[in-house]
């Protein structure tokens, strides 16, 4: 008979140093008051755009000339100067949707403060918060969390936390297994939620709110719940006002992909422990740095050109990889920002999000052979959080004492994980651009979206669209409506059935 190995204890880790992310959580100021960076911390905190594997080429001809970049420019500051201006294409109906420009200047100290508090108040009675929204009512939110914070967090202790609560996020899908599972996770917690619409009338968003806010009330009662939409219309303001929950704001003038700046994304944020008044310092200092019309010193204009010109050259694809799991969901949230805003008419490219090394043993096989259409872009995290030194082991049967003794962590191969495959897919024929984050903190996320805001309000004006609007996404939910029995939908319901009777059938 096989007999059975028992261990007797469980891993122990004590000789390991202490994890610096639960440090950063437990230590995190909730409410520091205003962030003023100093100059050292700017230039150790300096977000860069290398385009090196743009401008060569392992062939001879660069994919685009330093000749084509200074001839574009001039369209790209002109298009800069009419953002800036109020100008062009940007009106979502009448109202003009370049608030996020302005944001990170027209923020108040005070008005971060009120966030913080009404945030404490509720973190502090609850033992789980729920963020309820989606597409742009839930990205920022979740990348920002993700990129700062334990991946593991909702399993550690409150005091591991920071104490705040555990973070959840639903309304993004209408899966009834991953709400029920979540359910399973809320069961028996006191539960707060916000809910985030700026339209009021999001379905998946509104039926996971009707969920929530019935059992919520059958206990906490509406204390609990924040509501985060339009200042004045729309179901959810009309109930929020009727039931008298605390409400914040999306102003009128900030589309929801780029709200993450706004009360949509700071309540949640700080209810998670997020330092918003860094975030907010680094959003305005990205501002400052891609405010001017110097070309080549402007990332945010460096980069939309750079895509406009892969675009009009037949890219169809940008995969957009990076070599931390923190950061993979700046990747995703790149996944909305730029398809909702560039896909109108005909044009932009599809965003595809990459962990690495990961899918380097998926879709890597592709970016390095397959067809030659995409374009690639690394987020890459230089600082992690921890470092991880590679045990020594005598034996050397898995090779890796070239690495062991020369003292060489998983932190070095890490690093790798961008540059091997940054040259390779070059030498594959794929050009590829690196945006280098120093390390995880709220100042260089808050730099890393206003740079790509900007970039892609650029480069619809470049593409010649508005790329504030997505008329695109309101056809699926006209069919959604229609099938689902929406009073006032009958006659499309119609059409969708007469238009389905007259397919042949096919269900093999
Ligand atoms: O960027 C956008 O505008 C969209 O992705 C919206 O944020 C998303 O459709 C959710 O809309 P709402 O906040 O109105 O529920």
């Amino acid at each position: 008979m096989k007999q059975k190995t028992v261990m007797k204890s469980g891993l122990d880790i004590s000789t390991w140093r202490a994890n610096k992310t639960i440090t950063k959580q437990k230590e995190s100021p909730k409410n520091r008051g205003l962030f003023v960076p100093d100059s050292d911390f700017i230039k150790d905190n300096r977000l860069n755009l290398d385009i090196t594997y743009i401008l060569n080429s392992a062939y001879g001809i660069p994919f685009i000339s330093t000749d084509e970049l200074d001839e574009i420019s001039g369209e790209v500051i002109e298009k800069h100067n009419r953002l800036k201006r109020g100008e062009g294409d940007c009106k979502d109906g009448d109202i003009t949707m370049l608030g996020w420009q302005s944001l990170p200047d027209e923020i108040t100290t005070r008005h971060l403060d009120e966030v913080i508090s009404a945030a404490r108040e509720l973190a502090g009675r609850i033992d789980a918060f729920v963020s309820l929204g989606i597409g742009g009512s839930y990205l920022g939110i979740e990348a920002t969390f993700k990129a700062l914070t334990h991946t593991y967090f909702n399993r550690l202790s409150r005091e591991q936390r920071g104490d705040v609560p555990e973070i959840y996020f639903l309304g993004q899908n209408t899966d009834p297994d991953f709400f029920r599972d979540s359910l399973d996770m809320l069961k028996g917690k006191r539960v707060g939620i916000n809910v985030i619409s700026k339209s009021g009338s999001t379905t998946e968003t509104a039926i996971a709110f009707r969920i929530l806010r019935d059992l919520i009330e059958k206990g906490a009662g509406s204390r609990s719940i924040f509501v985060t939409t339009d200042r004045t219309r729309g179901g959810l303001k009309k109930l929020a006002d009727i039931k008298g929950y605390r409400t914040f704001v999306v102003p009128d003038n900030v589309g929801g992909r780029f709200s993450v700046l706004t009360d949509a994304g700071l309540a949640g944020l700080a209810v998670a422990g997020i330092d918003i008044h860094e975030f907010t310092a680094g959003f305005r200092n990205m501002k400052e740095r891609v405010s001017h019309d110097d070309f080549w010193s402007n990332p945010a204009m460096v980069h939309a050109a750079v895509r406009h010109l892969s675009c009009k050259k037949g890219k169809k694809i940008e995969v957009v990889a990076t070599n931390s799991t923190a950061t993979y969901h700046l990747c995703r949230w790149m996944e909305q920002l730029f398809p909702e805003s560039e896909g109108h008419k005909g044009y932009g490219m599809w965003v595809s999000p990459s962990m690495y090394p990961e899918n380097l043993h998926a879709n890597g096989q592709m970016v390095q052979d397959g067809q030659r259409n995409i374009l690639e872009t690394f987020l890459r995290l230089i600082n992690h959080d921890n470092r991880l030194e590679i045990c020594p082991d005598t034996e050397n049967l898995d090779g890796l004492n070239y690495l062991s003794d020369r003292g060489r962590d998983m932190n070095f191969i890490n690093r790798m994980a961008v540059d091997g495959p940054a040259y390779a897919h070059f030498q594959g024929g794929v050009p590829n651009m690196t945006i280098d984050i120093p390390r995880r903190n709220a100042f260089n996320i808050g730099q890393f979206y206003y740079m790509m805001e900007k970039s892609v309000a650029l480069s619809g004006y470049l593409a010649g669209h508005n790329p504030f609007i997505q008329p695109g996404v309101e056809a699926y939910k006209k069919a959604i409506f229609a099938m689902s029995g929406k009073p006032g939908m009958e006659k499309y319901s119609e059409d969708i059935t007469k238009a389905t009777a007259r397919l042949k059938r096919s269900v093999i």
